[in-house]
């Protein structure tokens, strides 16, 4: 696969929401607000983050395609985001420091933890997450079986 990462545009739309909804995800916001990873056009992945406060970001929601795993995808959307999340992230309320210091946190599904294990995520407390999103799994039925991680990345200086 030859991999290049972008945000996706308007008429991508319905390829990103297909991807997702296999998994019961979505995402929310805009569609310009994704990063799409595309194959020679087609599009084989997506994740999306927001900033939360100065170097504080969350990653919403990542997905590769149905039968597309473990070949890399994942790991290209997640690796170009975390060289720098200003530039990944559409809405960017306070700019990068002087230090590049930041950290990316997320809700990890349980079967996922060890993909954010290999591209440097720790396993933290709910309250290392941004209070806005501590509750992303509180009304999913699915929250018994999934078994949620809190994590997270330390960028930049504090690495
Ligand atoms: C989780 C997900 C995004 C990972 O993307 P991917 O393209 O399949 O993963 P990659 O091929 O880029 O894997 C990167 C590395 O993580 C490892 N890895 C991937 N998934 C893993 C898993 N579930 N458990 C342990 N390691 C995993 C790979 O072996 C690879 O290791 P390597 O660099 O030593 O070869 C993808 O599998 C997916 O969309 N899953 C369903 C939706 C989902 O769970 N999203 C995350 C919700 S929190």
């Amino acid at each position: 696969m030859t991999i290049s990462i972008s945000f996706a545009q308007e008429h991508e739309e319905l390829d990103v929401i297909n991807i997702l909804t296999e998994y019961q995800m979505g995402y929310p916001g805009e569609i310009d607000e994704v990063l799409v990873a595309k194959d020679e056009g087609e599009i084989v992945g997506g994740a999306k983050i927001s900033q939360c406060d100065e170097g504080l970001f969350f990653l919403e929601v990542i997905g590769v395609k149905e039968g597309l795993q473990t070949q890399g995808v994942g790991k290209a959307l997640l690796s170009t985001i975390l060289e720098d999340p200003w530039e990944c992230c559409k809405e960017v309320f306070w700019e990068k420091g002087i230090d590049n210091e930041f950290t990316l946190a997320t809700l990890a599904r349980g079967y996922a933890v060890g993909f954010y294990e290999k591209m440097g995520f720790k396993p933290c407390t709910l309250e290392d997450i941004p209070e806005w999103y501590r509750d992303q799994c509180g009304e999913c039925p699915d929250q018994d079986k999934c078994q949620p991680v809190p994590m997270i990345y330390y960028g930049g200086k504090n690495k």
